[in-house]
């Protein structure tokens, strides 16, 4: 170890800045350690690591605390228990439960288990573990008396013997031209404008030049460790992400008490706004700032491009930060928004109140009637509407079911007498408002979800607490959580439309006017899946449609168009999972197998958004995909045997059993419409509909 220091200190004093930087030969394999030309892992990455938490330099006007550096050769598994105990002692102050965070921050991420996508996975010999990388930590004072801790991952190549590109691919401006004439040719009528992800990112290996900042979800406050080491994994980007400025499982609110609209700037906001600008000058400080992998921005004063993808309350973050740092990302994927965040967590309290015993008495139904004879009669009714009977809801709003009579006991119902086959009209009565609207004195507070909502029957538990302590602690600004609260009863709507006009820190994320972002270049994704209990699908679609009439008033409609896009998911859940074809590289697709189907632009929203920013492939749909299943592989939620109002288990989707069918997701209001006749199974089954 110290012969090795010695003879990289030696080596330092005789390279520029940029050693780790400077491009390969194609043709010569570079294996001298010190050479001095690699962007590889070697003892000079490493020592470079160590000394950064000693001469980094923070931007001006960012002052950060406890800095910690930590070197990762490849291959390591870098587990988030192992990442989270190498915080040095006065990371996490004392009485956090970090076991209890951890288990809303993981499952962990099995890098096998991406099944060989992306650049790092992809190397056959390299499926073990992660890139090398240098893991940069510190705490960034956000306030008078707030912070946030932060990381931002540097990856690099590993493997000396895989050449990288040359700088003149990447700014080869007869190639590129080549390549987008070819593909403003084609009859894009059906086809996805999909790129090879080797196109769109440009280098083969190593840092290829690009930040992505990622968001948690719920009220995590924790790093975002999982869905960090998924996209390094994949796309080797320098990945960052933050605490938010609290640490908190998902579902803890009482961490607003603290510096309250400080706290909850920083949650909105800030914490990902300081982060952003911190990894700009980690990525300088580290590679050098003569870095020629950097992919560089011209519109932007030649800085670096810096992406944000995050879903649920990550999403809303995404929102955030085009209103309030419309400068801060060139491109934004927002999956699933939890924004309108008062109004949300209203509307869940609906949904969980009509299946709760003492709130809606001879009303209630269990969750297995939901999950069982509701959804049966209510696809049977709607499957078809959209024109293809693939047991999936396509076209929800079209979608007026009568439950009544085949659902009715005593009446010749199909499924039995039992207490979960058949319902009364009571209990009937209070399922059909499981699809209204959330209302408070007759005033709409939160959109319907949509038919299809029987397929997340789980989440009618379990958001109770969140979203009670949630109204009491920032809405009505209580000093302290009371048990007696009843959050079914006792929610008053000027209490409600006080805190939203209040709306601390920014939280509510329910602005419209994208002009400033747009205007200055920037693109936006976002997606929203149909069977979503947690998120209301037409929420989100309405937010949309508000974003575009906003935004189209200053800067037009045909530029909006062509810089924000939503795509539907028919069949999907919050974020991911579910009977839809739901696999398309979003972020938090992070278990075993929920990988894209192909490392192209058209499978992977991700690699979408970059060929969209930086290549102008205006994206025009997107390829999902839906992989078989295991019997033997269930998600434990649904477990519990003895639960009376146990669901089934439900068998995860996995790239490796197979691929049961695709579909294609259109960016809205366009309908993917089927020709009837067309095969709409196998991998080829999107061929079957065309976005109109
Ligand atoms: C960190 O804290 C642990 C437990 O309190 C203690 O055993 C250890 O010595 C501390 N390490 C340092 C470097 O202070
Ligand atoms: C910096 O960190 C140290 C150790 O954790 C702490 O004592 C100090 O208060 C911090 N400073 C600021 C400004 O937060
Ligand atoms: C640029 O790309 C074109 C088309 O692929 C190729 O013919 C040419 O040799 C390239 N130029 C350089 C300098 O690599
Ligand atoms: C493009 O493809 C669509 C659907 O296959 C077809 O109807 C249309 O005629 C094609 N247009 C051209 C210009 O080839
Ligand atoms: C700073 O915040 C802590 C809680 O995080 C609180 O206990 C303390 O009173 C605050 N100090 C000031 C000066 O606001
Ligand atoms: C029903 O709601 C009450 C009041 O919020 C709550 O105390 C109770 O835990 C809920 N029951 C279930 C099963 O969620
Ligand atoms: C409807 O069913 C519920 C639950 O079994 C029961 O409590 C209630 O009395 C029934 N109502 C009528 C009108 O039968
Ligand atoms: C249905 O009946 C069973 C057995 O009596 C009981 O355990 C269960 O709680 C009932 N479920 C509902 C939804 O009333
Ligand atoms: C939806 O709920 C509101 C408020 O409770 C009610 O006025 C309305 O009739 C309901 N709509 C349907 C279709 O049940
Ligand atoms: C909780 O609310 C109840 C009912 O409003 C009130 O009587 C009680 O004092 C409150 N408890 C605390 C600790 O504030
Ligand atoms: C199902 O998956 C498990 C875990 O990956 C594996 O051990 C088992 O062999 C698989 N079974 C089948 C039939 O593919
Ligand atoms: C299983 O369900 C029972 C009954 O609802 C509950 O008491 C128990 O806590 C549950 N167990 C787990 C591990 O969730």
């Amino acid at each position: 170890m110290h012969t090795r220091l010695l003879i990289s200190f030696a080596f330092l004093a005789l390279v520029a800045d940029n050693a780790l930087c400077a491009p390969l030969s194609t043709t010569t394999p570079n294996i001298v350690i010190g050479s001095g030309s690699a962007t590889i892992a070697s003892a000079e990455a490493e020592y470079l690591c160590m000394q950064l938490s000693q001469t980094f330099q923070p931007p001006s006007g960012i002052t950060i605390n406890n800095t910690f550096t930590q070197y990762f050769p490849e291959g390591s598994t870098a587990s988030i228990e192992f990442l989270t105990d190498s915080y040095p002692n006065g990371t996490i102050p004392a009485g956090v439960d970090k076991q209890t965070i951890l288990e809303d921050v993981g499952p962990d991420l099995n890098v096998r288990s991406q099944a060989g996508y992306g650049y790092f996975n992809s190397f056959a010999s390299q499926q073990n573990g992660m890139p090398a990388f240098c893991r940069f930590v510190a705490t960034i004072i956000t306030g008078s008396n707030t912070s946030a801790l932060s990381e931002v991952w540097l990856p690099l190549a590993s493997n000396p013997f895989i050449p990288l590109a040359t700088p003149e691919q990447k700014t080869n401006q007869s190639f590129l031209s080549i390549l987008i004439g070819k593909l403003a040719k084609r009859n894009w009528s059906w086809q996805v404008r999909s790129l090879p992800g080797d196109f769109v990112l440009g280098y083969k290996t190593g840092w290829n030049g690009r930040i992505a900042v990622l968001g948690n979800s719920g009220q995590l406050g924790w790093v975002p460790m999982v869905t960090m080491k998924n996209y390094m994994g994949r796309y080797m980007f320098v990945v960052a992400g933050t605490n938010l400025g609290h640490f908190s499982d998902q579902n803890g609110v009482e961490w607003v008490l603290d510096n309250f609209q400080d706290t909850l700037t920083d949650f909105a906001s800030r914490a990902n706004h300081l982060t952003t600008l911190l990894a700009e000058s980690v990525v300088d400080q580290y590679y050098g700032k003569d870095c020629i992998h950097a992919v560089r921005n011209p519109k932007d004063n030649n800085r670096v491009y810096r992406y944000y993808a995050g879903t649920s309350v990550g999403g809303a973050r995404g929102l955030s930060a085009a209103q309030i740092y419309p400068n801060d990302y060139h491109g934004i994927i927002a999956g699933a928004p939890a924004n309108q965040f008062m109004n949300l967590n209203t509307g869940q309290l609906h949904t969980a109140s009509l299946h709760n015993k003492s709130f809606i008495g001879e009303g209630y139904f269990s969750r297995s009637a939901l999950y069982g004879p509701v959804k049966d009669i209510i696809t049977r009714q709607c499957d078809a509407l959209d024109g293809l009977q693939d047991g999936i809801i396509s076209a929800p709003t079209l979608c007026k079911f009568q439950l009544e009579p085949e659902l009715l006991c005593g009446t010749g119902t199909t499924y039995g007498q039992s207490n979960d086959t058949c319902l009364n009209q009571t209990q009937i009565n209070a399922v059909y408002q499981l699809y209204n609207a959330t209302y408070i004195d007759g005033e709409i507070i939160y959109p319907a979800y949509w038919p299809g909502l029987e397929h997340s029957a789980s989440n009618l538990r379990g958001s109770n607490a969140k979203a009670s302590g949630w109204h009491q602690l920032v809405v009505l600004r209580r000093p302290a959580l009371n048990d007696s609260f009843n959050p079914f009863t006792d929610i008053r709507l000027s209490d409600l439309n006080a805190g939203i006009a209040a709306d601390p820190g920014g939280v509510n994320a329910a602005e419209t006017d994208l002009s400033a972002f747009i205007s200055s270049g920037g693109k936006l994704i976002m997606y929203q899946g149909s069977y979503d209990l947690t998120v209301s699908p037409q929420a989100t679609v309405n937010h949309f449609n508000q974003m575009k009439e906003s935004t189209s008033a200053s800067l037009g409609e045909a530029l909006v168009t062509s810089s924000i896009k939503l795509y539907e998911v028919f069949g999907m859940k919050h974020s991911r999972n579910g009977i839809g074809a739901a696999n398309f590289g979003a972020p938090q697709q992070n278990d075993d197998g929920q990988r894209p189907y192909k490392f192209e632009s058209g499978y992977d929203i991700t690699l979408a958004l970059i060929a969209w920013v930086e290549k102008g492939i205006e994206p025009n749909g997107q390829i999902a995909l839906h992989y078989g299943t295991n019997t033997t592989v269930n998600t434990s939620a649904t477990t519990n045997t003895t639960d009376p109002d146990r669901l089934p288990p439900e068998n995860r989707q996995d790239y490796n059993f197979g691929v049961v069918f695709s579909r294609l997701l259109c960016p809205y209001p366009a309908k993917a419409v089927y020709q009837a006749g067309a095969n709409p199974n196998g991998e080829n089954g999107y061929q079957a509909f065309t976005c109109v």
